[in-house]
């Protein structure tokens, strides 16, 4: 079975001891399972396998290459907000035939990128952006396929940092605003009217404010192709939700299910862009704890991975699971513990309340951290980025070493005066 999984009372990711982990590349360090994340994109595929269906991986999730890879290898597409993660794409042999260009703020070189690229669709989200597209199309000789992502104000429940489809927020326009944009495309000799996109959220377990948004979108689908305008792209976003602690997970099949019915037999390409779906499952942060502390009544367990590797926990008080990599002692102490960073901030707390055996020295894994991890880690207290490690059939590999300080100098110290 893939991912993280005890056997005999030890924690493996896919038969690999984290312990040995720990021992081969040191701690904090981010453990991949590659078999995990395979699986996933197989299940979500799968779920989809009527449809013409482009499964348009959101890289915004995880941008390290060798994830990227396997996703490219795997057939997926890949939904990019940035010309950077663009160039990570290609950079770990995705097409750029299979991306999808999302985000409010492209700049024109982005844009001219994504043109000369040919990516699958180029997603505006404002008026200001689609007339700035028609002019680099304009200037570039490339006729732009353009979306145009739909604010559909509907409500999803979730974090409200994470929440994307209520009208209050920057992202999309309205449905008027949409049907006029590709009015406009259309008439236009540099613009290729593609499709419609939204995106409501993330982290979202039911499925029907996301088929509410669809059926929504399919009526301006029909609306345009009533007067001429015939689009092939439905992009419904991404956003479903996985297990952290007790929520249901998203139901993937029911959903599936009752898109293929609305979609019946139009001639559309379904978009999605899972992020946390496919990878946030598949990943653990691998930890050493320096010391314990107690105090006022209080267990701090200080370990070696902080807030600026993990932000989620104080950023959108997230909860992660917190498992022991080795069996504890008879005795040891089980809490509750405070699980905290080296950070100088209160908010550097990555578990509270956690009843489990710790003592100094020991190892401890954070669960479901392959998602929105990395990719927000910084050098907060002139902290060094963490190693990633995929563990793959032949063994557990480094994706990305270990920062070091010099890494941190190197940008700085040639205009020290
Ligand atoms: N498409 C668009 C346009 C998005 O804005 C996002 C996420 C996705 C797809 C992928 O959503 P997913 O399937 O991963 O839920 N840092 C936060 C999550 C931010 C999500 C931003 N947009 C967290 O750690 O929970």
């Amino acid at each position: 079975m893939a991912g993280i999984r005890i056997h005999n009372g030890e924690p493996l990711v896919d038969g690999v001891r984290l312990a040995e982990v720990a021992e081969g590349f040191g701690t904090p360090t981010l453990v991949y399972s590659r078999a995990e994340i395979e699986s996933r994109i197989s299940a979500f595929q799968g779920a989809f396998a009527g449809l013409s269906h482009l499964l348009c991986y959101s890289v915004k999730a995880n941008n390290i290459l060798s994830i990227l890879s396997l996703m490219a290898n795997k057939g997926t597409g890949f939904d990019v907000v940035s010309g950077n993660e663009l160039e990570r794409v290609l950079r770990a042999g995705g097409e750029a035939a299979k991306v999808v260009f999302s985000g409010v703020g492209k700049l024109a070189e982005e844009l001219d990128f994504a043109l000369k690229c040919g990516v699958f669709s180029i997603n505006v989200e404002s008026v200001e952006e689609f007339e700035l597209l028609e002019q680099r199309a304009a200037l570039s000789g490339i006729k732009a396929p353009v979306s145009v992502r739909v604010n559909p104000d509907i409500r999803v429940s979730t974090h409200p940092f994470i929440a994307t489809g209520e009208k209050s927020t920057k992202f999309g326009v309205s449905f008027d605003e949409a049907a006029s944009l590709l009015g406009r495309a259309q008439r236009s000799a540099y613009l290729q009217p593609f499709g419609v996109a939204c995106h409501l959220g993330s982290q979202i377990v039911e499925t029907e404010p996301l088929e509410d948004a669809c059926a929504r979108l399919l009526t301006l689908v029909d609306d345009l192709l009533r007067r001429g305008i015939k689009l092939s792209m439905l992009d419904l976003g991404g956003g479903f939700g996985v297990r952290y602690r007790d929520e249901s997970e998203f139901d993937l099949k029911a959903y599936a299910h009752m898109i293929g019915k609305q979609l019946k037999q139009r001639e559309l390409t379904l978009v999605t862009e899972p992020g946390r779906y496919l990878v946030a499952g598949a990943g653990v942060l691998l930890t050493r704890v320096i010391r314990t502390k107690s105090s006022q009544g209080h267990h701090f367990a200080v370990i070696d991975a902080a807030m600026n590797d993990l932000i989620r926990p104080s950023l959108y008080q997230a909860y992660h699971e917190v498992g022991c990599v080795q069996a504890a002692p008879q005795g040891t102490h089980t809490g509750p513990w405070e699980i905290v960073g080296p950070i100088c901030e209160t908010a550097d707390t990555l578990g509270v309340g956690r009843e489990i055996p710790i003592v100094k020295g020991d190892l401890l894994y954070i669960e479901s951290c392959g998602a929105y991890v990395s990719v927000l880690s910084s050098n907060y207290n002139a902290r060094d980025r963490v190693a990633e490690v995929l563990v793959e059939p032949e063994g557990a590999r480094l994706i990305r070493r270990r920062e070091c300080l010099n890494d941190q100098l190197s940008l700085e110290t040639p205009f020290l005066k």
